[in-house]
């Protein structure tokens, strides 16, 4: 077979495979599930014993994603459908939208658009990349892109299940390569399908040549063992009005069909029916119960057709040139301004065809959530990942709109990647202590800091701020931030760079619910002045560290009022404040309540220290723009409950609040 051969195809004469690192998930949130439930999956997890099926919204890269899958869904996934990045600038960037706010003097609503962050710019980099002296070598972006698609499909290949098949979603820029790769991966006796599906209405610029107004999808099977429904499409009006021309007195429109048989050579079926013969299509008992059912009509020559019912048409079977779903666009009903968004019905149409009831759908560049959402309102199992911060934003806020939508879980790949990661990283130092400073004096140099020997808690200093580095694999807690807070107070004024009144940067890859305010009062208490600075997840990335772009944002904060009487507790969102360098000018100014800040926030009411379980949530719809800012719960019994609200910002960012609240 010939093969289609890219810039580092093979090392050392073998092929290159993917990445197989094989991480653990971390569940970080918990949606819609009932109190029982969740009692009942903490009791299965701590007996050791199966938990229920959950489906899952993961956040990650497909790199480690597709790898840390497979322990668990190797030859179990259905149905793949994947509408990979193509030009990755628009797939990442998204517009997202000032909402109005009625007590504001100057009530506009105001969109922007949100660059690509590091992290998303650094994938489009390792797809479409090439250095510059790559590039000298003659390497282009069409090398790296067949790369990472191989070792994407290859992976993918691994999940499908033997009755199962994968739909890729391309445009005419890229799918000639990508079918001579899946040939390769899948065999060409799999190749099943290459489906066009017209995209956009007709593009008025057609100087220089047509215009191009389809997407290709093209389908693989796992074997030949595939599930297959075949689907239909209603009969065009016109055909209707041509052929189903006459009504049943019952008011049943049907046409005529003959019943004469195409095939002479049937002597079994040829007989004489009221003095005409001739070969029919049915045996004469048959054709006797027809008559005798009103289902016959003869010509004037006595020859018998019969009746098609139009109720008994499943329609026309789908080809593969599809004119329809319309594309999605801003006058769409499903349209929720995400720049790739997909149509639900020719997802429906894929996932009903190569899929039943129960069975397990995956896609791993999710986008705004189309396969997700459509897999749950058909009752199919469903993983679906995506490395956008913001598109998984999305697609949780589109599956809560899903009457009824089942339980799912948030994951991601969290401390296990950070670990992996430092493993790589700081393969050398002798012992773990000495791999931990490895680890912070790099983390230090990247927040143009300086480091500090002789103290526990204290790591460096910056502009006469003394700076904590929280451990890689571990969140920031109340406990650490207290140790550091007095440490810094002792040592203001002693170490070389500090200023006299103590100041502390606390740089953590995660923070423990409770630090916000409570954190902020500790502190404030002890007379040190801390700012919480989160470490950006693009520090994993070689080319980002490289290229120095690397920001520590400040954690927003939150104020929420907890009020309570008998067995009810009120909450109510008082303030939020977004740090200054985390927003852009033209937003910053189209703010004028902090509410506007808020897209989404969400409470669960009985926090156990173990994941956040989204109990009752307020978001932001095109549909239903505005926002609750208070909300109420009534508890069962008495006890101390700690309670965390969960807000997540109109940037997508998320941030939290705990409070415990005593119920007598
Ligand atoms: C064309 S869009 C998918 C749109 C989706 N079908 C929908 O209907 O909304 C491609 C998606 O792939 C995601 N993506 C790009 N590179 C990725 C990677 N390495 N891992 C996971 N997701 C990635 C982007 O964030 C983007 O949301």
């Amino acid at each position: 077979m010939p093969e289609l051969i890219w810039d580092a195809k093979y090392q050392d004469g073998k092929k290159a495979g993917p990445v197989r690192i094989e991480l653990p998930f971390q569940t970080v949130e918990t949606v819609n599930e009932s109190v029982q439930d969740r009692q009942r999956s903490l009791e299965l997890f701590s007996s050791g014993s199966e938990t229920e099926w959950r489906n899952r919204l993961i956040w990650g890269d497909k790199k480690y994603v597709l790898p840390s899958l497979l322990a668990e869904f190797s030859g179990q996934v259905n149905l793949i459908y994947i509408d990979p990045p193509f030009d990755t600038g628009a797939d990442f960037s998204f517009t997202a939208t000032v909402p109005d706010h009625p007590d504001a003097a100057d009530n506009e609503g105001a969109t922007f658009t949100k660059e690509p962050s590091i992290l998303e710019q650094k994938a489009y980099r390792d797809t479409w990349g090439v250095s510059k002296e790559d590039r000298e070598r003659g390497v282009t972006h069409l090398d790296r892109y067949l790369k990472w698609f191989y070792e994407t499909v290859a992976l993918l290949r691994e999940l499908l299940a033997e009755d199962g098949s994968l739909y890729v979603h391309l445009d005419w820029r890229m799918v000639h390569y990508a079918k001579a790769v899946l040939d390769e991966v899948f065999g060409t006796d799999r190749y099943e399908n290459e489906i066009i599906w017209q995209r956009s209405l007709p593009h008025g610029n057609i100087d220089y040549k047509f215009g191009a107004s389809h997407d290709t999808l093209l389908r693989y099977s796992k074997s030949d063992r595939f599930i297959w429904n075949p689907q239909y499409v209603p009969h065009r009006e016109k055909y209707l009005q041509d052929f189903y021309k006459y009504v049943d007195p019952n008011g049943r429109r049907y046409r005529l069909i003959s019943s004469i048989n195409p095939n002479p050579n049937r002597p079994n079926l040829t007989y004489d029916w009221h003095g005409v013969k001739r070969v029919w299509k049915f045996s004469k008992e048959r054709m006797q119960r027809m008559h005798d059912e009103g289902l016959l009509v003869y010509s004037k020559h006595g020859i018998p057709s019969y009746k098609g019912y139009l109720d008994e048409m499943r329609g026309v079977p789908m080809q593969d040139i599809w004119m329809d779903p319309a594309p999605v666009m801003g006058s769409s009903r499903e349209w929720v301004e995400y720049p790739t968004q997909k149509p639900e019905a020719l997802i429906d149409r894929i996932i009903k065809a190569s899929s039943n009831e129960g069975h397990l759908v995956l896609d791993c560049f999710v986008g705004s959530g189309t396969a997700a959402v459509v897999a749950e309102k058909l009752n199919r199992r469903w993983i679906a990942c995506d490395l956008g911060r913001f598109a998984i934003h999305t697609a949780r806020k589109r599956l809560l709109e899903i009457a009824e939508v089942r339980p799912f879980v948030i994951q991601n790949l969290g401390k296990y990647e950070r670990q992996a990661w430092q493993a790589a990283e700081f393969p050398n130092p002798e012992d773990q202590r000495a791999r931990e400073a490895a680890y912070r004096a790099f983390i230090l140099d990247l927040y143009h800091a300086t480091a500090i020997s002789g103290r526990t808690w204290l790591h460096g200093t910056k502009s006469g701020r003394f700076v904590h580095v929280g451990a890689v694999d571990a969140p920031v807690t109340l406990a650490d931030v207290k140790a550091v807070a007095a440490e810094a107070w002792k040592a203001a004024g002693s170490a070389k760079g500090a200023s006299e009144k103590s100041a502390v940067d606390i740089l953590g890859w995660e923070f423990n619910f409770e630090l916000n305010e409570t954190a902020r009062d500790v502190t404030a208490q002890a007379r040190v002045d801390v700012v919480f600075r989160k470490i950006p997840r693009e520090v994993l990335e070689k080319k980002a560290v490289e290229q120095g772009d690397i920001r520590f944002f400040e954690l927003a904060a939150l104020v929420v009022e907890a009020k309570q009487k008998k067995r009810e507790a009120t909450l109510e969102l008082k303030d939020f404040v977004i740090p200054p360098d985390d927003v852009p000018e033209e937003v910053r100014t189209a703010i004028k309540h902090w509410s506007q800040w808020i897209d989404y926030w969400a409470v669960d009411w009985d926090y156990k220290g173990d994941t956040f379980h989204n109990q009752w949530q307020s978001y932001r719809t095109r549909k239903e723009p505005g926002i609750e800012t208070k909300t109420s719960h009534v508890y069962d019994d008495a006890g101390r409950y700690t309670v965390v609200a969960k807000v997540i910002d109109i940037l997508g960012n998320d941030t939290t609040k705990t409070l415990v609240i005593e119920v007598r």
